[in-house]
């Protein structure tokens, strides 16, 4: 496995990481308990050395989990983020100081750690940054000893961009085919403040793997019952024909090729995966490409073509 340097942290990190919210149960439908510990273990076997979590997992089970397998392994990184208090029926989010230290205590605990590698707020608001009370409050928790690093994950390039001018040392992004402006507009502040970047959704939550019909239709609890309408589906399917030059030679499936696509972008520290079973898992580090490039020029500037020539907004 491949590592990157997460932006200005010194942080060496595996550039793909593993994510835990699907795994978590809550995101995509339950997933069988012995199921996460061991595609845990098998992400560590394969040389993932970052963990993504959010205290607001499966209410905490997440951080738990990781703590009982990772917490006295020095080389695996762990990311968490905070936020989302879920400690009455209804979720809030919140950013003041005292809740962001209360949850920082709460994840070392159950992560078994007495430093947790990054801490991110979780998709505050341009108004919540703006206020820097919860900037202020992870950069004293860093300068405490608590946090490695601390960052933001930011919902939009708004936000990551303000994110970035109250410090943030890594910003976690939204990043695939059909999702390139929240970083692309974020790239100069990027460059010039050298930000740690963390990828995720870089599936587009599985649509871009090119094997669903048209007419899928997702249940509850699956976030993507909710996600898109039917006729948007259908479209976001069709817009598939846009990547699917994209398989040739070595790159042998869509999966391949929208992973790559992600892996190929430079200022990318980690690419974090949201597989929830050991089998997907395997196809991803597989299918993920060995070095850059790992998706030739040539092809990356007729994809750029194609998606403009069908006027699909990225
Ligand atoms: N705000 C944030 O910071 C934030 C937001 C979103 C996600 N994340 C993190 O990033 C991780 C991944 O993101 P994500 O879940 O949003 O999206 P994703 O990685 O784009 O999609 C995950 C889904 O893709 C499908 N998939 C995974 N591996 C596959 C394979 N080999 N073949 C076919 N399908 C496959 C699975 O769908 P099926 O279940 O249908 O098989 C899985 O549930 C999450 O677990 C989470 O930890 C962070």
């Amino acid at each position: 496995m491949r590592k990157r340097t997460l932006g200005r942290t010194n942080l060496s990190v595996s550039e793909l990481g593993l994510g835990t919210w699907g795994l978590s149960g809550e995101a995509y439908g339950a997933v069988p308990e012995a199921e996460r510990g061991q595609l845990i273990e098998r992400a560590r076997m394969l040389g993932i050395t970052l963990f993504e979590t959010a205290d607001c997992y499966a209410k905490g089970k997440m951080e738990e989990k990781l703590g009982e397998l990772l917490g006295n392994d020095a080389e695996a990184f762990i990311v968490t983020k905070w936020g989302t208090d879920r400690s009455n029926n209804v979720a809030r989010k919140r950013f003041d100081a005292d809740y962001l230290r209360q949850a920082c205590d709460q994840s070392l605990e159950r992560l078994k750690r007495t430093k947790i590698t990054v801490g991110l707020l979780h998709n505050p608001s341009v108004k919540t940054i703006e206020r820097r009370e919860a900037t202020e409050t992870l950069a004293a928790l860093k300068a405490e000893g608590k946090l490695e690093a601390w960052g933001v994950s930011a919902g939009d390039d708004q936000v990551a961009r303000s994110a970035i001018e109250a410090g943030a040392e890594v910003i976690s992004l939204g990043y695939n085919v059909f999702r390139q402006k929240p970083l692309d507009a974020s790239l100069a502040d990027i460059k010039q403040n050298e930000t740690g970047v963390l990828a995720h959704s870089v599936l587009n939550y599985g649509q871009l793997c090119g094997v669903w019909s048209p007419y899928r239709v997702f249940r509850a609890p699956d976030h993507r019952a909710e996600r898109w309408t039917p006729d948007e589906l259908k479209r976001r399917i069709r817009q598939l024909d846009a990547v699917r030059p994209l398989v040739s030679g070595e790159i042998t499936s869509l999966r391949s090729a929208v992973l790559r696509f992600v892996l190929n972008n430079e200022h990318v520290g980690c690419t974090i995966l949201g597989p929830r079973n050991g089998m997907q898992l395997d196809q991803l580090v597989r299918e993920a490409g060995q070095a850059p490039p790992y998706l030739p020029e040539p092809k990356l500037v007729a994809l750029k073509n194609r998606l403009e020539d069908l006027g699909i907004a990225t």
